[in-house]
């Protein structure tokens, strides 16, 4: 099994660029983000119990997304290569990462950080909308959906996320800042940290991401 980390501020474009990469890598995406969504919308406990740290733009505990990677990594095949979109998002969680790899025979091959400037990511997440019913995600401005406020690929009415509001994106980027921005250091030291510029277009920002994954595979 291969893993595949992107690291990024909220907003980078880790999911844009996961949903574009992970099929020419032949990767499974995951984003715990959206598996706390999901969990959610199913309206299990944990689900639930994610919802209040989501909401303020906190971590959710991490003995929760412990849970989730176990289980993600004992149901993947021995020669699946995991495309990781929000995991891990502090150094506790790299290191059980880490762990949970070595027990299932594997490591992590490489972490791309998607570097893009504040004011940019800001007006990204301001402009985000999604698709409550299958998770699409578009932007007013920069990847409008072809009919006003509807989801092109399923037709339902678009929103925008409760964590996407000025005051709790502001304070998601202050938790970055302080609890995920470090394992771009981590990962520096370990000779596994890939650096791709992020600010420019969609497809161009996914093409930067795939060669680097690409080259690093040798
Ligand atoms: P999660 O859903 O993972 O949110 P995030 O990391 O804050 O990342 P985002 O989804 O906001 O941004 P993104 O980088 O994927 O950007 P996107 O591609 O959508 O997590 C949500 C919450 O869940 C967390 O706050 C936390 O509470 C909890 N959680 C999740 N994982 C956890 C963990 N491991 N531990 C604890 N708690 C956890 O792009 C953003 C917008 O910009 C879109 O509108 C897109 O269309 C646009 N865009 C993207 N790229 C470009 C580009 N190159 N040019 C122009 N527009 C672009």
């Amino acid at each position: 099994m291969d893993i595949t980390v992107l690291l990024g501020a909220p907003g980078a474009g880790k999911g844009t660029v996961a949903t574009r990469i992970a099929g020419p890598l032949g990767a499974i995406h995951v984003s715990t983000g959206a598996m706390l969504r999901d969990a959610l919308k199913a309206g299990t406990d944990a689900g639930l119990d994610a919802k209040r740290y989501m909401d303020r733009g906190e971590l959710v505990p991490d003995a929760v997304l412990a849970r989730l990677m176990e289980e993600l990594l004992e149901q993947s095949a021995p020669d699946a290569h995991v495309l990781l979109d929000g995991y891990p998002r502090n150094p506790a969680q790299a290191q059980t990462l880490e762990s949970l790899a070595r027990r299932f025979g594997c490591a992590v091959g490489r972490a791309v950080t998607i570097e893009v400037p504040e004011d940019v990511i800001l007006e990204r997440l301001d402009g985000r909308r999604v698709c409550p019913a299958c998770g699409a995600n578009f932007h007013l401005r920069t990847l409008p959906p072809k009919r006003g406020g509807v989801c092109d690929a399923c037709g339902a009415e678009l929103v925008q996320r409760t964590d996407d509001q000025p005051g709790t994106a502001r304070k998601r980027l202050a938790v970055y800042a302080r609890q995920t921005a470090p394992l771009i250091e981590w990962y520096d030291q370990r000779g596994l940290l890939l650096r791709v510029d992020g600010s420019g277009e969609a497809d161009q920002v996914a093409e930067a991401v795939l060669k680097a994954v690409m080259a690093s595979q040798g």
